[in-house]
C-alpha cells in the first residue's frame, strides 16, 4: 500500500508546537492593529503578470521560484509569493486610495517560492505583513520599523538586530547604479557575477563569498550618492527611529530581493539561525502604485517570517503560547453514564468551560491517565453506581481531592469550582 508524504519543504505545525505558531502570528498582528492597521484577506493566487510586473522580472523570486501554472480557463496565475504586490493591487481596484490616507493594511498566512529547501527556508512559508500606502512621510517608515520591533519585544526576543540603509530614489539611482556597473566591469569577477552585475548591480554588493567581498572593498555605496531629497528622508527615518528608542545599525550594502524598494530599507536579522537569519524586512515602495496602474502613491510595509520568529523563539529557549488544554475531563464508566456525561459536556462547553471525554469506553485506570495527559484540572467520573444517586465524582487533579456533585446542578458547581 502506497503512504503519502507532505511536499517536500513545507513545515507543518502540529500540538504542541502549533499553540506557539499561533502565538507568534498573533502577537505580531496584534502589534499592527495596535497601530491602526485592518485586516486583508488576500487571493492565495493572482494573474501571473501583477508578480512579474509588481516585484521584478530580474529577481529571482520571479525568475525562478514562482509557482506559475494555467488554470483550466487557460489563465496564467501564480501562487502568491508575496503580499506587497497584492495588496496594492486591492487597494486600487477597491479605490482605497481614494479615501483617507495613508491606507494601512495587514494580512497574514502562507506564501509560496519554490527555493531550495533547507533549514529556515521553505516552499510554503508563512508572513505576517503591514502596508501603509499614500504617504511619503518618514514618521510612517519609523512607526513600520516600530511595529515590527515591538512584535519582536512582545514575544520576548532578544537575539536580533535590525539593518537599516536607504536605497535612493529614481533621481538618483539610476547614476549611482552606472556607476556601480562601471566599477563591477574592473573587476576580474567570474562569467555569472558579471551577468549578474549587468542585469541587477546591486546584488552583486551582497555576495557572501570571502574572495568577492575583499573586491568589492571600494564599491561605491548608494548612501553616499542620495539626492538631497532622499538623503534628508533617510536622516528623518534615523531621528524617528531614535525617537522612539529603537535601535538599529546601518548597513550601506543590505540588498532586498525584490525591486520594488525605494528610499528606506531595513532588514530583521536573527543571530541563532544560521544561513537564513532574516527574521523580516521591507521598506518603501514609492513607484509600485503607479506601477501596477494607480495614481502616483508611494507606500511602505514589512513581511516577517512567521516561521523564522517561531524558529528564533526556540533557539533562544522562549515558551511562546498556551498549549489548548481542558478544564474538565469526564470520565464515564458504562454506557449509560456516557450518555449522561455526553450531554453534561455539552452543557458545560456551551457554559463556556472547556471540555474534553474518554471516548471509547475506557476502563477507570485508562481513562484516568487521559485525564492527567489532558492537563484538565478536574475529572468528572460517573459510574454505575454514581447514577444511582445522581451525583459524579468531581476528582481534583491537583491536590487529588474528591467530592460529589449533583449531575442537576453540575454546570454551576464546576464553573464555581473554576473560579481563580
Ligand atoms: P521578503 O524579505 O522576501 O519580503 O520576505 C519577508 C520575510 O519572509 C523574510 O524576512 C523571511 O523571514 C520570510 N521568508 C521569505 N522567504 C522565506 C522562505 N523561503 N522560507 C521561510 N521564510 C521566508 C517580502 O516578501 C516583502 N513583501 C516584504 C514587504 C512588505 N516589503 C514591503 N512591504
Amino acid at each position: 500500500m502506497s503512504t503519502f508524504s507532505a511536499p517536500k519543504g513545507i513545515p507543518e505545525y502540529l500540538p504542541p508546537e502549533s499553540a506557539s505558531f499561533l502565538a507568534v502570528r498573533e502577537t505580531l498582528a496584534d502589534a499592527a492593529r495596535r497601530a491602526g492597521y485592518g485586516y486583508v484577506e488576500l487571493p492565495l493566487f493572482e494573474d501571473t503578470t501583477l508578480f512579474a510586473r509588481g516585484v521584478g522580472e530580474s529577481t529571482d523570486v520571479v525568475s525562478k521560484e514562482m509557482y506559475t501554472f494555467a488554470d483550466r480557463g487557460g489563465r496564467s496565475v501564480t501562487l502568491r509569493p508575496e503580499g506587497t504586490a497584492g495588496v496594492t493591487r486591492s487597494v486600487i481596484e477597491n479605490g482605497l486610495d481614494r479615501g483617507q490616507l495613508p491606507v494601512k493594511l495587514y494580512y497574514s498566512g502562507a506564501f509560496f517560492r519554490y527555493e531550495r529547501p533547507q533549514a529556515g527556508r521553505y516552499r510554503q512559508l508563512q508572513q505576517l505583513g503591514v502596508e501603509a500606502i499614500g504617504v511619503d512621510d518618514p514618521a510612517l517608515d519609523a512607526e513600520v520599523i516600530a511595529i515590527a520591533d515591538e512584535g519582536y519585544k512582545r514575544l520576548g526576543l532578544t537575539g536580533y538586530r535590525i539593518e537599516l540603509t536607504s536605497l535612493g530614489d529614481d533621481s538618483c539611482r539610476p547614476a549611482y547604479r552606472a556607476k556601480l556597473q562601471e566599477f563591477l566591469r574592473g573587476l576580474p569577477l567570474d562569467e555569472e557575477t558579471r551577468r549578474r552585475a549587468e542585469l541587477n548591480p546591486l546584488r552583486v554588493l551582497d555576495d557572501k563569498r570571502p574572495e568577492v567581498r575583499d573586491l568589492l572593498a571600494e564599491a561605491p555605496l548608494m548612501v553616499d550618492h542620495l539626492s538631497a531629497e532622499a538623503k534628508e528622508h533617510y536622516e528623518q527615518v534615523k531621528g524617528h527611529l531614535a525617537d522612539l528608542g529603537v535601535e538599529f545599525a546601518e548597513n550601506p550594502r543590505l540588498v532586498r530581493g525584490l525591486d520594488y524598494y525605494t528610499k528606506t530599507t531595513f532588514e530583521f536579522v536573527h543571530d541563532g539561525l544560521g544561513a537564513q537569519s532574516g527574521i523580516g524586512g521591507g521598506g518603501r515602495y514609492d513607484g509600485l502604485m503607479a506601477e501596477l496602474g494607480g495614481q502616483e502613491l508611494s507606500g511602505v510595509g514589512f513581511g516577517l517570517g512567521v516561521d523564522r520568529t517561531l524558529l528564533a523563539c526556540q533557539a533562544e529557549g522562549l515558551t511562546v503560547g498556551e498549549q489548548a488544554r481542558c478544564d474538565v475531563y469526564c470520565v464515564p464508566l458504562g454506557e449509560v453514564a456516557k450518555r449522561r456525561l455526553v450531554t453534561v459536556a455539552g452543557e458545560l462547553r456551551r457554559a463556556g468551560v472547556r471540555v474534553d471525554l474518554a471516548y471509547g469506553g475506557k476502563g477507570l485506570k485508562g481513562a484516568m491517565k487521559g485525564a492527567d495527559r489532558s492537563g484538565a484540572r478536574f475529572a468528572l467520573v460517573l459510574g454505575e453506581r454514581d447514577l444511582e444517586s445522581g451525583a459524579a465524582q468531581l476528582k481534583d487533579l491537583g491536590s487529588g481531592e474528591q467530592r460529589p456533585v449533583p449531575l442537576e446542578s453540575a454546570v454551576d458547581t464546576i464553573r464555581e469550582a473554576l473560579r481563580p
